[in-house]
């Protein structure tokens, strides 16, 4: 299966491009089995808002209120502008090329297949490192709930990560990760279902903590609005953009939703808008019950909590936030690993990766190996590895993946201007030119080390390409046009 000799072959086999008719045509066919539709619209846009709302508002505003004050909230809605081009350019992919590479398929489309190549590798930091990371701190808020309601907590060696406060072993990691295979083996109908009733019980606590925080509302806490001025707004807005990676989960679902041409744009954007108002509510009812210099103080973690402690001089109303927050991380492990199963299940189906992570369980219509194997790396990272320094790793991973989105739309409108798009991202070409500024400005903002561990990340995924992906790619093995079916023995 060598893809070409010469440098000439090595170039054309590395600009490549999958057709577009093709990559739809194979949608939901894996070895052994068949994806099934059963997604609606509500549970794809719950789908999105599971994967986004989770520790960015639960700790992450903890840590933004002290760079930027009570224009924090500002700083929300800066973040949610610049995913919001993001979005417009997932949106119209999603809706052209609706499978379950996400990026990364639009990229092969588009852009050819070293880059698409590159951008699954980097989705892997955007789903299963950054799941990794989220679990992590799912112990803290179980131990929080356990000491609010029944005076314990669990131990630091089983709790906390290796060398950090004790730490040995994060056992309540690996539990919030067994739970969400558990539920992701027993079918996406399932897990939809599963999630759309904790995205439910999230999204009502903190309305709850909303409604307790505006009783404390006090508008002096609101001046000075921006004691930091414009740097500090923006220095918070890269910090809560973490907030809002996951809008694009429901891009992942491309073949298991019913009526994806339709529904995978809308729910993207829908998602999008439901956190924003979470957020900006969130915040500025937080800021308004607690003054903003006491969140320096208060140990960001749990900071959300203790406004409610502050606010009613009563433990209950935290106990309930902290029920919620490990409700919210649970349904954000869920619809993440489930992301990074199909995204690699589309990448498996390409010949790119090994067969093994296309194989679908005829029975629950998922791949369970796949699911298996992400499950099995997932877990141990989380038990094993403090991941807090990898989070700015995760958010470069994820804004070279938008970026490569907003340049897939540009291409396609010129090498498929014919394709019939059911979303036409608005005032193009600005958009989808704005989408990719605003994310090479936030990663350039950030930090010398973080891009050291992004190009040594981009390294070893070239290095597993040329040694694996290239050599097994199946387009490289096809005459050029021919529909592949996907069951094709290997
Ligand atoms: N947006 C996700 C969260 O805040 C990663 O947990």
């Amino acid at each position: 299966m060598e893809a070409g000799t010469g440098s000439a072959g090595l170039l054309h086999s590395l600009v490549r491009t999958k057709p577009v008719d093709q990559i739809v045509s194979e949608g939901g066919q894996g070895a052994g089995g068949e994806l099934k539709r059963t997604m609606s619209l509500l549970q794809l846009t719950l789908f999105s808002v599971g994967a986004t709302l989770g520790t960015g508002i639960f700790v992450v505003l903890g840590e933004a209120v002290p760079l930027a004050g009570p224009a924090v909230v500002l700083a929300f809605v800066l973040a949610a502008v610049t995913a919001l081009f993001s979005a417009l350019s997932y949106a119209e992919l999603a809706g052209t090329i609706p499978v379950s590479g996400s990026s990364y398929s639009y990229a092969y489309a588009t852009l050819g297949e070293l880059v698409a190549w590159v951008c699954g590798w980097c989705l892997l930091l955007e789903y299963a490192v950054s799941v990794s990371a989220v679990a992590v701190g799912w112990g803290a808020y179980l131990n929080e709930f356990f000491d609010k309601t029944l005076g314990f907590t669990m131990p630091a060696a089983i709790s906390n990560s290796p060398g950090e406060d004790g730490g040995v072993v994060n056992i309540p990691a690996v539990v919030v990760v067994l739970i969400a295979t558990l539920l992701l083996l027993r079918g996406t109908s399932e897990s939809a279902t599963a999630n759309t009733v904790m995205v439910m019980l999230k999204v009502g606590v903190l309305a709850f903590f909303c409604v307790v925080a505006f009783t404390a509302f006090r508008a002096g806490n609101l001046t000075p609005f921006a004691p930091m001025g414009w740097a500090g707004i923006s220095a918070a807005g890269s910090k809560v953009f973490f907030s809002y990676i996951g809008f694009d989960a429901a891009s992942t679902a491309g073949e298991e939703a019913k009526n994806p041409k339709r529904d995978l744009p809308l729910a993207i954007i829908l998602s999008l808008l439901i956190v924003t108002v979470v957020y900006v509510l969130v915040g500025l009812s937080a800021v308004g019950a607690m003054p903003w210099k006491r969140f320096s103080l208060s140990g960001s973690e749990a900071s959300l909590a203790r406004v409610l402690d502050e606010a009613t001089g009563m433990a209950w109303p935290s106990a309930v936030l902290s029920f919620g927050a490990v409700v919210a991380i649970t349904s954000v492990v869920l619809t993440v690993m489930y992301g990074q199963t199909r995204i690699l299940f589309a990448m498996s189906r390409d010949g790119l990766i090994p067969p093994i992570f296309q194989k679908v369980s005829p029975r629950h219509a998922v791949p369970v190996a796949n699911t298996l194997i992400v499950a099995g790396f997932i877990a141990v990272l989380a038990a094993a590895i403090p991941l807090g320094r990898l989070v700015d790793a995760t958010s470069i991973g994820t804004l070279f993946a938008f970026s490569l989105v907003s340049l897939g739309v540009i291409v396609l409108r010129r090498t498929r201007p014919d394709m019939p798009r059911s979303f036409r991202t608005p005032f193009y070409p600005i958009t989808p030119l704005l989408g990719i500024g605003f994310c090479v400005y936030l990663m350039v903002g950030l930090g010398a080390v973080t891009w050291t561990v992004f190009l040594l990340w981009a390294l070893v995924g070239l290095a597993a390409y040329f040694a694996y992906g290239r050599r097994h790619s199946r387009l490289a093995a096809e005459p050029a046009g021919r529909p592949a079916t996907g069951k094709e023995s290997r």
